[in-house]
C-alpha cells in the first residue's frame, strides 16, 4: 500500500464527514516512444510506485471542495459552474468533473483531499495522475459503471479542453491500465496494448529531475503538434491514406522533401524514426537484449535534442552525466521536454555510483543538485484499503 494512504485518509477525516473512497493513482515513466502518441504511433510506458492518493466522498449540497495536501491550499466551486483557477491544480480536477457533467453522467458534489509523491511538472505525469485518480473515484462513488477506456478518454479530454494542453493519450492510458513489473506497448491509434514483462531484478529504472520547470513546455508542445499536422497535410495531398505520421515512412518523406519547410521535415523524420525505435526496443526486450534496448534510448534522446528540439541544456547535462557511469545501459529525456526529468536504465549494482556521480557532475555544470528517484513499475489506478 502507498505510504500516503493513511495520511490522506486522516486528513480527510479531520475535515469532512463520511467515509471516503481511497484511490491510489500512479505517475508514469516512458521507456521509449516520445511525442509519438498524438501522432497515433507507439509508446512503451509503465505506471510507477510514485503516486497521487485521493480520499473522495459525495456531498449533498452540490459543492466541490478540494484540498491539496501538498500545496496546503483549498478550492471550492459549484458542480457545473467551473472556472479556471490561478492556483492551476484545481483545473485538472474541475476539468474531470466538467467532462463527466458534459457526458451526461450523473455525478454530484464531492469533498476531496489529495496528495502524492509524484514530482510535479517533472514529466512523470502528475497531471494524468490527478485526472485519472479523480475519474476513477467518481466512477466508483456514483456507481457509473464506466469501463477503463472511457475513464482514459474522459481524463484526456479534461486536459485537452479545460487545462488547454493538447496532450496525447499515453499518460492517462498508462495511469489507468498500468500493471506491476510490466510495460505496456500502446498502439495510440487503435488503443490496443500489449503487456511487455519488465521485472528484471538486476536492473533499475532511475528518474533524474533537473528541477527546471519551464512554462514554455505547454505552448511548445502545442506547436510541435501543429508542425506534425502540417507535415501530414503535405503527405496527404499525395497519398490520401496518410492520416497521421503513423502512416508516414522515411521514403515517403524523402520523396516529397522539396515541399517541406526544413524544420517541419526534421520534426516528421524524428516521429517516424521514434516509432521504428519502439518496435525495435520491444523486439530487443523479447530477446532480453538490454544493450540494444539502452542504445535505442540513447538514439531517442539524440532525436529529441537535435530534430524534435524539445530537450534543454539541463536535460542534456543529466543524460551525458548518466552515460559516463559504468552500468548505465541507456539514458534519455522523458515526457514533453524543456525541463523535467531524464530516465536511465541502470544495473542495480551501479545505482549508488550513479547517484553520487550524476549528482556531482550535474551540480558542477548547473550549480544545482538534481533529484534522483529509483522507481518501480507498479499497478495503475486502484482503490486502496484504509487499514
Ligand atoms: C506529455 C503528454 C503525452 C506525450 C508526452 C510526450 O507527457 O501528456 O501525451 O505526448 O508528453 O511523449
Amino acid at each position: 500500500m502507498h505510504a500516503l494512504v493513511p495520511v490522506i485518509a486522516e486528513r480527510f477525516r479531520k475535515q469532512f464527514p463520511g467515509k471516503p473512497v481511497l484511490v491510489v493513482s500512479p505517475g508514469r515513466v516512458n521507456l521509449i516512444g516520445e511525442h509519438t502518441d498524438y501522432n497515433e504511433g507507439f509508446v512503451l510506458p509503465g505506471a510507477t510506485d510514485k503516486a497521487v492518493v485521493f480520499a473522495v466522498a459525495p456531498r449533498a449540497d452540490g459543492l466541490c471542495h478540494f484540498v491539496s495536501r501538498d500545496f496546503d491550499q483549498e478550492f471550492r466551486c459549484e458542480l457545473g459552474r467551473f472556472h479556471r483557477s490561478p492556483l492551476r491544480w484545481p483545473d485538472y480536477l474541475q476539468g474531470v468533473l466538467d467532462q463527466f457533467v458534459k457526458a451526461g453522467h450523473r455525478v454530484g458534489g464531492v469533498s476531496c483531499v489529495f496528495g502524492g509523491d509524484v514530482p510535479i511538472g517533472a514529466g512523470m505525469s502528475s497531471s494524468a495522475a490527478i485526472e485519472g485518480g479523480l475519474a476513477f473515484a467518481l466512477n466508483a462513488l456514483f456507481g457509473l459503471g464506466l469501463d477503463s477506456l472511457a475513464l482514459v478518454k474522459l481524463a484526456q479530454r479534461a486536459e485537452n479542453e479545460f487545462v488547454g494542453v493538447r496532450c496525447g493519450v499515453m499518460d492517462q492510458f498508462i495511469n489507468i491500465h498500468g500493471r506491476a513489473k510490466t510495460l505496456l506497448k500502446i498502439d495510440c491509434r487503435s488503443l490496443g496494448h500489449e503487456r511487455v514483462p519488465f521485472g528484471r531484478e538486476d536492473l533499475r529504472v532511475v528518474v533524474s529531475d533537473t528541477l527546471v520547470r519551464r512554462e514554455l513546455a505547454a505552448s511548445e508542445y502545442n506547436i510541435r503538434r501543429a508542425q506534425c499536422e502540417a507535415g501530414v497535410n503535405i503527405l496527404r495531398a499525395h497519398d490520401p491514406s496518410v492520416r497521421s505520421l503513423r502512416d508516414a515512412t522515411l521514403d515517403l518523406l524523402r520523396e516529397h522533401r522539396a515541399e517541406f519547410d526544413p524544420v517541419i521535415l526534421r520534426r516528421c523524420e524524428y516521429v517516424v524514426r521514434e516509432n521504428i525505435r519502439v518496435e525495435e526496443a520491444c523486439a530487443a526486450l523479447a530477446r532480453n537484449d538490454f544493450a540494444v534496448f539502452g542504445g535505442l534510448m540513447n538514439l531517442s534522446h539524440a532525436g529529441l535534442r537535435d530534430d524534435y528540439e524539445v530537450s534543454s541544456a539541463e536535460l542534456d547535462a543529466l543524460v551525458e552525466a548518466a552515460r559516463r557511469v559504468p552500468g548505465v545501459l541507456g539514458s534519455r529525456m522523458m515526457g514533453a521536454g524543456f525541463g523535467g526529468c531524464t530516465i536511465s536504465l541502470v544495473e542495480a549494482g551501479a545505482v549508488e555510483e550513479f547517484e553520487a556521480r550524476v549528482g556531482r557532475d550535474y551540480q558542477a555544470e548547473t550549480g544545482q543538485a538534481p533529484k534522483i528517484h529509483v522507481v518501480r513499475i507498479e499497478q495503475g489506478t486502484h482503490a486502496a484499503d484504509p487499514a
